[in-house]
């Protein structure tokens, strides 16, 4: 199984902070915001990683991340010219993912899986996909997954006005190597991105969808408050204690 950490974008929420580096090299409690998507892959298990960073800022990865030798893994690094959709990720990463299967973690994501449920899933993977899906109390900012009465995932919205349940989509895909040529399947939707979550809804219309309930804490650190939240749960975390989110 390979990795990829998706850490482009423009980061244009978070400006003026991000004025000065990336969002994903902002600090998180102790350490850049990175390093946590980065220990999450490689306590799955994964240690061959592809970080995917925008054209600007590839030497501040560069110098914080190095070859990977320090973590114990491996680290290429690919340029996204735009931010043209977290899908077109698969497609940046053809060759890199060569004939083997996928796992893909945004760099802005943050995992406190104490289950190690994200290591099982990625070590009793097989074909398919697999995502992890979160109770949220604002589903319309993500992809909302939408389940019949016995739980199973009838489809995906990304971004619904009126969101069919509570439950958002995490930013951790695993895949079988049929996603390149999948993704090379999609066209852009309204806002010009290649959409995870149309890859997504192919697989689960092929019945080859496994969604599970994500039993950690997940945190998206997308916005001021979000992030701000994310380094006083790291904060807790690391010194111990847990608190209530
Ligand atoms: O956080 C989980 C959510 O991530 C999912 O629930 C959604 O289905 C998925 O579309 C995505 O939504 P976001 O609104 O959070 O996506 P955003 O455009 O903010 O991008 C997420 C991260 O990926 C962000 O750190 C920037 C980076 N990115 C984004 C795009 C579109 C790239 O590196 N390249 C891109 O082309």
């Amino acid at each position: 199984m390979k990795g990829i950490i998706l850490a482009g974008g423009a980061g244009t929420r978070l400006k003026p902070l991000t004025l000065v580096t990336s969002k994903q090299l902002l600090p998180v409690y102790n350490r850049p915001m990175i390093f946590y998507p980065l220990e999450t892959l490689i306590q799955a298990g994964i240690k061959d990683i592809l970080i995917i960073v925008a054209p600007d800022r590839a030497g501040d990865f560069l110098r914080v991340l190095g070859s990977g030798k320090e973590f114990n893994a491996k680290f290429t690094y690919e340029i996204q010219e735009r931010p043209e959709g977290l899908a077109q990720a698969f497609i940046i990463g053809e060759t890199f993912i060569g004939r083997d299967s996928v796992s893909m973690i945004l760099g802005d994501n943050i995992f406190f899986d104490d289950r190690q449920q994200i290591r099982q899933g990625v070590k009793s993977f097989k074909r398919g996909a697999r995502v992890y899906a979160k109770k949220v109390s604002d589903p319309e900012r993500y992809g909302v997954v939408e389940f019949t009465k016995n739980m199973r995932a009838k489809g995906i919205v990304e971004k619904p006005k009126v969101p069919r349940s509570t439950y958002a989509v995490t930013g951790l895909y695993t895949y079988d190597n049929r996603v390149v040529e999948l993704t090379k399947s999609l066209k852009p939707s309204p806002r010009g991105e290649l959409e995870i979550t149309d890859l997504n809804n192919i697989y689960l219309h092929r019945r080859l969808l496994d969604v599970k309930i994500f039993e950690g804490e997940w945190l998206d650190t997308g916005t001021f408050d979000s992030l701000l939240l994310a380094n006083t749960v790291a904060a807790e975390r690391l010194r111990g204690k847990t608190i209530a989110v």
